[in-house]
Formats: structure tokens, C-alpha cells, sequence
């Protein structure tokens, strides 16, 4: 645990330096840096095989990097496994079989193992069933417990000595849409009460809510790291935008033909389709000249980017 007088550590929670692990032929993960600051959560996003669980597990411990290193709270995951150990907690993307054990006992061998003793442990465990939801389920056996459950209980096994730190390896794989908006709540509550962290997971969309910053990751290297809302900017050089009319857009269309900055002006009933550059002033410049000309406008919207549409860009490099 950390020593309440020890004044907390300033810098990234979680640094990547030049990481990279080699097995036989493969580069399973070339050369990535990325930082997260304490209290936000980074997607970390990539097909399967693109280095994203042997990059969590070095950073765990688990595994030794080829060159580089990873660090928590500045410590080197590396040269210092022990006191990583406590800052941190890890979630594997897979869930072992536990024959015979119920959740009860399964969350207190974790607290003996990370060597909670007494009240402490019982103060911990009751936060942990209480947090993750599994109060009602405490003597249900592991084997019997739905996806969502087990997923719950192994993220409350990674909170149990109450961790600055976690790195979640695709938590949300393989959940129903409940069991994932549920998850996302947690996450962001985690996140807000100082929890660092570090998600993964194949599907953009699937982590683009829940994350202050995500980093995209192919073939071991890592291809962007930006906000959600930046990706979507630096993907392309203009944005699409809609105007939805009241009555005939004939009125609408004349205005818009005459402005130099609209292209690709084009109606579908009373809905206006036109692209022009990126920047608020030239949108408002738009609106402006429509409302000028008394045009009755409903809506005026971006066309969003479709996350997937974006993904695919990042990794085929059209996004820089
Ligand atoms: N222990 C290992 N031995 C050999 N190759 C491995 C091992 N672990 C991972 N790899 C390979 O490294 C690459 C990255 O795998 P992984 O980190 O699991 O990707 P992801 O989690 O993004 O799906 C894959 O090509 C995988 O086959
Ligand atoms: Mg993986």
C-alpha cells in the first residue's frame, strides 16, 4: 500500500517507452510509447494479434520486453515487478476454471495472496462485492456464473489491494449490450474516483465512449494515439454536413450554390448534403447566409464519421 506521507507521484501513471518483444520471427510489439495520466482511461485498440495482450502483460510483469521498457507510477516494470506488483491490477482476457470455489472464497484467496490480514481484508472485500455488484452471488460456484459475473469477478479480484492502476485486457468481449453499457459505468466511476487506466479491445466503438484518449495499435506498431474527437478531425481535410429544410429546398439550394467554401451540394427531398473545410467559423458563416435569406432550416448537423469507417482509415494509413 502507499505510505500516506509519501507525496503521490506527479508524472504519467503508465508510460510505454520504446517497447518491443520479439518472439522468433515476430514483432509482436515495435517500438511503442504512449503515457496515460493519473485518473483517465486509455483505449488501447487493435485487430487480434496486433501486440495488445503482450503489451499488457509486460507492463504486468508477466513478460519480459525485448528492448524498452514499461512503466507504473515510474517504476520499471522491468527492474522493479514487486512494487509494480502492489500499484497495479490486471485483468486477463481470459478466465481460468475454478472447480468447486464461489466467489467469496475466490476474491479472499486474491486479498491473502496480495497479503491483506484482518480487518483490512474484510473492509476491502466488502467494497469489492459492494462495488462489483456480487453481494447477492457471494456463494454462487465460479462454473455457474454468466459472462457479465465472471467479468465482474475478475475485475474485482484486480481491485482487491485497492490498486492506483488497472489494465483491463478486452473486458468487454464477449458481453450483451447490458452487461457492456454496465461495464462502462464502472469504468468511468473507477476513472473518477483516480483510477488510472488501460483498456483494450478489437472494436473501436466498442471503447470510444469510456476513453479520454485512445492510442491504435497494428502489426506491433502503434499507428495513432489521439482523442476519439481528433482522430475524426485529422482524418479528413473537410467535414460533411446536413441541412434539413421546412417546405421546398429550391430557396436553400440557390443560397448554398452561391457560397465559394460549399462543394458537392446535392438534395435528397428536404435534406441538403454539402461538405466545406473543417472549422467552426465557415459553419456559422453557412447558417448565417441561410438564415439571411429566410431560409427555414430544422436541422443543421455534421454527417459523424462512422468509428468504424475510422478504424479502418487509421490502419490503412489514411489518417496521419
Ligand atoms: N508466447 C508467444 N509466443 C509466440 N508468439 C506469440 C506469443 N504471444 C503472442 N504471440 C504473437 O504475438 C503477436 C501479438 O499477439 P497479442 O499480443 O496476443 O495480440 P492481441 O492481444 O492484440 O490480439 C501475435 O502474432 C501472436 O501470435
Ligand atoms: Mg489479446
Amino acid at each position: 500500500m502507499n505510505s500516506p506521507l509519501r507525496t503521490p507521484w506527479q508524472g504519467p501513471m503508465i508510460e510505454l517507452q520504446q517497447l518491443t518483444k520479439v518472439f522468433g520471427d515476430t514483432r509482436a510489439v515495435n517500438n511503442v510509447s504512449f503515457m496515460v495520466p493519473r485518473g483517465s482511461v486509455f483505449g488501447y485498440i487493435g485487430p487480434n494479434g496486433a501486440g495488445k495482450t503482450t503489451s499488457m502483460r509486460i507492463l504486468s510483469t508477466l513478460e519480459l520486453p525485448t528492448s524498452g521498457d514499461a512503466f507504473i507510477e515510474g517504476l520499471s516494470s522491468v527492474n522493479d515487478p514487486d512494487r509494480v506488483r502492489r500499484r497495479l491490477g490486471f485483468m486477463p482476457d481470459a478466465f481460468g476454471t475454478y472447480s468447486d470455489t464461489n466467489c467469496a472464497e475466490y476474491l479472499d484467496f486474491f486479498a491473502r495472496s496480495n497479503g491483506l490480514v484482518g480487518r483490512e481484508r474484510t473492509r476491502r472485500l466488502r467494497w469489492v462485492m459492494d462495488f462489483t455488484g456480487l453481494r447477492s452471488m457471494s456463494e454462487k460456484p465460479i462454473n455457474g456464473l454468466s459472462k457479465g459475473m465472471r467479468q465482474r469477478l475478475c475485475l474485482g479480484r484486480a481491485l482487491i489491494h485497492d490498486p492506483s492502476t488497472l489494465i483491463l485486457d478486452e473486458p468487454a468481449a464477449g458481453l450483451d449490450p447490458r452487461a457492456r453499457i454496465d461495464l462502462r459505468q464502472i469504468i468511468r466511476t473507477l476513472a473518477a474516483d483516480g483510477k488510472t487506466i488501460l483498456i483494450s479491445s478489437h472494436i473501436l466503438s466498442e471503447l470510444a465512449e469510456m476513453c479520454d484518449r485512445v492510442g491504435i495499435i497494428e502489426r506491433g506498431t502503434l499507428l495513432a494515439n489521439d482523442t476519439v474527437a481528433g482522430l475524426k478531425g485529422k482524418s479528413k481535410p473537410h467535414q460533411d454536413l446536413i441541412v434539413l429544410i421546412d417546405g421546398d429546398p429550391t430557396a436553400a439550394m440557390q443560397v448554398l450554390s452561391e457560397i465559394p467554401t460549399v462543394a458537392n451540394l446535392e438534395h435528397r427531398g428536404q435534406a441538403i448534403h454539402f461538405q466545406t473545410g473543417v472549422g467552426a467559423d465557415r459553419r456559422i458563416e453557412i447558417l448565417h447566409r441561410l438564415c439571411d435569406a429566410r431560409v427555414r432550416v430544422l436541422e443543421y448537423r455534421p454527417v459523424d464519421e462512422s468509428l468504424e469507417d475510422l478504424f479502418l482509415k487509421v490502419t490503412t494509413g489514411q489518417v496521419q
